[in-house]
């Protein structure tokens, strides 16, 4: 019995060793998987280098430059709605500007994909 013991103490002791015991790679995925695991942050990430200049940083907006977006009522738009008024911007020749500044498409970055947009709109409906 005691000798058993022993055995299973060094086999389990050998399995800690540098290659990990085969369960790992069998591990449950985690409950959210990848892509959307963090949309607020990585839409954080692209608003504070697009937007920030024109909304202010926490979307507070900037008098004379874009509107404040914290609480905006655009936010009751869906997320597809949300990102086409973003790919398209708002020109001061668009009847619905309000402000008579333009909004530069994507905030001009052509480089924002609709996946990059979606994250900034999941970044905006989280500030509070
Ligand atoms: C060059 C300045 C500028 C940049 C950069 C910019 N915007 Fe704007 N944005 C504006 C202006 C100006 C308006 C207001 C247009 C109007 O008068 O109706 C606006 C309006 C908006 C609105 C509508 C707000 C409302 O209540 O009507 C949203 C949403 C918005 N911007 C999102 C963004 C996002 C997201 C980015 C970054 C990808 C961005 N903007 C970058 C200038 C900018």
């Amino acid at each position: 019995m005691k000798r058993s013991i022993l055995l299973f103490a060094l086999l389990s002791w050998g399995c800690n060793s540098p290659t990990p015991p085969s369960s790992d790679t069998t591990a449950p995925a985690p409950a959210t998987p990848v892509a959307a695991a963090n949309p607020v942050e990585a839409g954080q990430k692209l608003y504070d280098s697009t937007c920030t200049a024109c909304h202010g940083a926490g979307g507070v907006g900037i008098n004379g430059l874009g509107k404040p977006l914290k609480g905006s009522p655009m936010l009751k738009l869906s997320d597809g709605e949300l990102v086409d008024f973003i790919k398209k911007g708002r020109d001061t020749s668009d009847p619905k500007n309000t402000t008579k500044v333009a909004m530069p498409p994507k905030g001009g970055n052509p480089a924002l994909s609709d996946l990059d947009l979606t994250n900034i709109v999941a970044y905006l409906r989280s500030l509070k």
